[in-house]
């Protein structure tokens, strides 16, 4: 009888410590809390800081208006056995502070007091959990959600908090020569510029296997006149091949995919320091790692990876303003892949030059003003593989509608993208905005190609690259 007694109070201590614990759980919340944060959470330990403040402000002002040898009176106990009992068992921690702040406020008290017994029966029972999921930070920057003390120990900053008060925004940003083994972390410029600058990335698990860099700054030296990287340059080395890249490439990317028993990857900026760059050579790259299993994984080969149906692809270096003696933007040297994800219910995919930028494709002959001014001459609008053999690029299936076989290529190259729209079909002149291209052929990739020079005098001039608006474009029938 008496051990069944027992036995049934056993359970029921079970029992509510698994509700209490569901509770918790029930929040999604995945990560084990430190012991020292839980024997006094952040929110327990701020209003027991601030009860404490005012307790001693009130205890000093009843200090003044009291009689300097009164003793602490029987009368002054709480008599509610209720109370007393509480009291009794907070006197062992502060029995002053306590005591008076009854005498202040019952209610408060009460309150102070559940709250910490609340907290030490969390600490005995059960592990707050959370995800390390991203967080924002004051900034707007991409931070992980971590409790303070694993926030300081990875070596991060905390700015701002997430998961309901329990955790830190924390925000990992290294210069030269750190290692990373978290996500979101940002490669940012040291103050002054130094020869080489590297981060070492550690996969944060043995999951990952891929990383995408967005390059939120990108601000180095301009190539030289045939399109190479010679002063500056950003490399990656430790995973599948990305170019060497350098120039303005802010709000670009690029993926590279780690296989499972690759060592570290290493991102490095090298600069040529005897000689002044053509700009400020800042940079703010943030790091992504993702898993094998990620819905956001790019296709094998992607060195580029678009998730909108529509949006905007551009070549690295792509700046509206043409450089002096007709010195290219865009880089030599390529060939990689820009890859668009199929979007549900779409089929196909339209590029166009946007209109407010008619100079947005200009990849190969001569690209001047003089030259590009309006209406095109038919000559600048080159297309198939016979034409286009140097720079290009490849879109495959690619034709004006993506139907009819009207200019039905895969290659485009030129000073102009796509048909040449002229008013008749012998006109040696183009319409102000030459054609898009059309393509119902998936994957969506946009091959880019480059030869080993871009400043061929007389051949290659001015080239700005090319900066394109996709649309994905709904399913025919039969398609
Ligand atoms: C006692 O505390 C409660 C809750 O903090 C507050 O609303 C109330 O005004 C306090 N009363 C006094 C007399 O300080
Ligand atoms: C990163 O932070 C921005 C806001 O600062 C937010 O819009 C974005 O969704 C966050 N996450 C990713 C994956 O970019
Ligand atoms: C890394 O962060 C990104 C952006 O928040 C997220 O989509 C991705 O799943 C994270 N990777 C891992 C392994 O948690």
């Amino acid at each position: 009888m008496r051990s069944s007694a027992i036995s049934l109070l056993f359970l029921g201590i079970l029992l509510i410590t698994c509700l209490r614990a569901f509770e918790i759980e029930d929040n999604d919340w995945a990560e084990t809390f430190d012991v020292s944060d839980v024997s006094e959470s952040p929110h327990v330990r701020a209003t027991r800081s601030a009860e404490a403040a005012k307790v001693k402000r009130k205890m000093i002002k009843r200090k003044r208006k009291r009689p300097v040898n009164v003793e602490e009176s029987e009368s002054d106990k709480p008599t509610s056995p209720i109370v007393r009992k509480v009291l009794r068992r907070k006197s062992d921690l502060k029995p002053l502070k306590v005591i008076d702040a009854y005498r202040n406020n019952v209610t408060n008290l009460a309150a102070i007091n559940q709250r910490e017994r609340d907290a030490r029966f969390f600490s005995l029972f059960t592990v707050v959990r959370f995800n390390n999921d991203e967080c924002e930070t004051s900034t707007g920057e991409n931070g992980t959600c971590y409790t303070s003390s694993d926030c300081s120990s990875r070596g991060g900053n905390a700015d701002g908090t997430c998961a309901s008060g329990f955790g830190v925004c924390c925000v990992f940003q290294f210069e030269c020569g750190s290692t990373t083994s978290d996500n979101r972390t940002y490669f940012v410029n040291p103050p002054t510029t130094q020869r080489i600058c590297n981060l070492m990335i550690n996969r944060m698990n043995d999951e990952i296997c891929q990383i995408r860099l967005d390059f939120k700054t990108f601000d180095i030296s301009d190539p030289n006149a045939e399109g190479k990287c010679t002063t500056d340059f950003f490399l990656v080395t430790g995973g599948s091949p990305v170019p060497q890249l350098c120039g303005t490439n802010s709000g670009q990317h690029v993926i590279y995919s780690i296989t499972s028993n690759s060592g570290p990857t290493q991102i490095s900026m090298v600069m040529d320091t005897t000689i002044t760059a053509s700009s400020s050579r800042q940079w703010i790259i943030r790091i992504y790692q993702y898993e094998c299993s990620s819905r956001v994984l790019a296709p094998v080969g992607c060195l580029q990876y678009y998730l909108t149906a529509s949006g905007m692809i551009q070549s690295f270096n792509y700046k509206t303003d043409v450089r002096a003696n007709g010195e290219p933007n865009h880089l030599a040297n390529l060939n990689y892949a820009i890859c668009i994800r199929v979007d549900n219910g779409y089929c196909g995919i339209r590029y166009a030059q946007p209109t407010s930028d008619p100079f947005s494709f200009t990849l190969s002959r001569d690209a001047s003003v003089a030259i590009l001014a309006f209406p095109l001459p038919s000559t600048g609008v080159k297309y198939g593989d016979a034409d286009c053999q140097s720079d290009y690029i490849l879109i495959p299936g690619g034709s004006e509608d993506g139907i009819s076989p009207r200019f039905a290529r895969d290659r485009f190259c030129g000073i102009s993208l796509g048909s040449c729209m002229g008013a008749t079909p012998t006109a040696t002149t183009c319409m102000a905005v030459a054609g898009a291209v059309t393509t119902y052929s998936k994957p969506f990739i946009v091959q880019v190609i480059t030869d080993t020079d871009e400043g061929i005098p007389l051949v290659d001039k001015a080239n700005r690259g090319f900066r394109l608006t996709y649309n994905q474009q709904p399913c025919l029938r039969g398609r």
